[in-house]
């Protein structure tokens, strides 16, 4: 449920990048210092994504709070994996992306590639801000691993040489940034992260740099994205990411909410080969606490509502036609979910 006085929603953070730079690894790292760090709240589990609260992005900042100062006034982060760019194209909304930020992540020692350019001319497409994670430090020779420690810490323990090398990783990125028209900077020499974006080193393998990656993407939503954060109350509205067929429930699609609130029995109006379905929602499933919901084991608790922005399994009669990537909206009537479909036809 929804933690009571927060008027922000989560920012929904989406994870592109060339194969094997370290997208899943950099999640299930998140994911697990927020585990480490449950005392202050653990996370949640979403469909197809999970949720960071703010409580345990503070307490893993707690270390840079002298250089960057977090205090949160969202409620968390909701991370969205992408197994493939093609996932990030479903996530449209009218005019946008669903996604309010994104991690661009580059393996530091390959540097771009091709799905690293395709990745960027999505994120120019959709308009969405994000920040780079240059991973895999851990890979810079001699690199010696600090587990878990702010970047700015253990680069201050490594070798000179060690230091040179990093620069020029860094270096060579902010060449092909500007290549392609957009200035970048390592995080800790931009002044004004509107004009620049930030480069973030990281290894998802030990951990190092999370600190800072959860800082800034923190602090860069709440700072710049606050008006688009901005809790509604309506109905509902998503987007599609699957449509899968589960046991007992029949055809079922597994959707991102980013406005509003979904409620069992809601009306809801999604885009199908054929044209809108209006079908009304019969279950809305959630992962049982900390199970991860890939794995088959996963099993399903049912909830009575769900506050943007969450990823949700919907169970509904006559899902069959829907096509991943449809809108989907709530309506509060039959006379609104009239004028949804024409406004789902049009998307
Ligand atoms: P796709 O989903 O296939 O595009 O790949 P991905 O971007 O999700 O990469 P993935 O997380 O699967 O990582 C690819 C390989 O790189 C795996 O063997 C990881 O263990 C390794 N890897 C990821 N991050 C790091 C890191 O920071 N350091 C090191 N040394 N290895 C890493
Ligand atoms: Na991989
Ligand atoms: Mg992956």
């Amino acid at each position: 449920t929804r933690p009571g006085g927060r008027r922000l929603r989560q920012p929904i953070v989406v994870v592109l990048g060339h194969v094997d730079h370290g997208k899943t690894t950099l999640l299930d790292k998140i994911r697990r210092t927020a585990v480490a760090a449950k005392e202050a709240g653990g996370i949640t589990q979403h469909i197809g994504a999970s949720i960071v609260p703010a409580e345990v992005i503070e307490k893993v900042a707690e270390p840079l709070k002298k250089v960057i100062p977090v205090k949160l006034v969202i409620p968390g982060l909701l991370f969205i994996d992408t197994p493939g760019h093609e996932l990030f194209s479903n996530l449209r909304r009218r005019g946008g992306s669903v996604a309010d930020f994104a991690i661009l992540v580059v393996d530091i020692m390959e540097g771009f590639k091709p799905q690293t350019y395709e990745a960027l001319e999505l994120l120019k497409e959709r308009r969405v801000p994000f920040l780079i994670a240059a991973n895999k430090i851990d890979r810079i020779p001699g690199w010696k691993p600090h587990p878990d420690a702010p970047f700015i810490e253990t680069i201050r323990k490594q070798d000179p040489k060690v230091r040179e090398i990093l620069e020029q990783r860094v270096y060579e990125i902010v060449g092909k940034m500007y290549e392609a028209g957009l200035p970048a900077e390592l995080f800790t020499r931009i002044k004004d992260f509107r004009k620049k974006i930030a480069i973030v080193p990281v290894s998802a393998r030990t951990g190092e740099g999370i600190p800072e990656l959860l800082a800034v993407l923190a602090g860069l939503t709440q700072t710049y994205l606050r008006d688009r954060l901005r809790y509604a109350e309506g109905p509902a509205k998503g987007v599609v990411l699957e449509v899968k067929e589960m046991q007992g429930f029949g055809t079922v699609v597994d959707a991102v909410i980013y406005e509003g609130v979904l409620k069992k029995e809601d009306i809801i109006v999604v885009g199908g080969r054929e044209g809108p379905i209006v079908t009304r929602v019969r279950a809305l499933l959630m992962p049982a606490p900390l199970q991860d919901i890939r794995s088959r084991e996963a099993r399903f608790v049912q909830v009575d509502r769900v506050y943007a922005a969450a990823g949700v399994r919907i169970a509904a009669p006559g899902l069959d036609d829907v096509i991943a990537g449809s809108p989907i909206y709530a309506a509060e009537n039959e006379e609104q979910a009239r004028r949804l479909m024409e406004a789902v036809q049009r998307e």
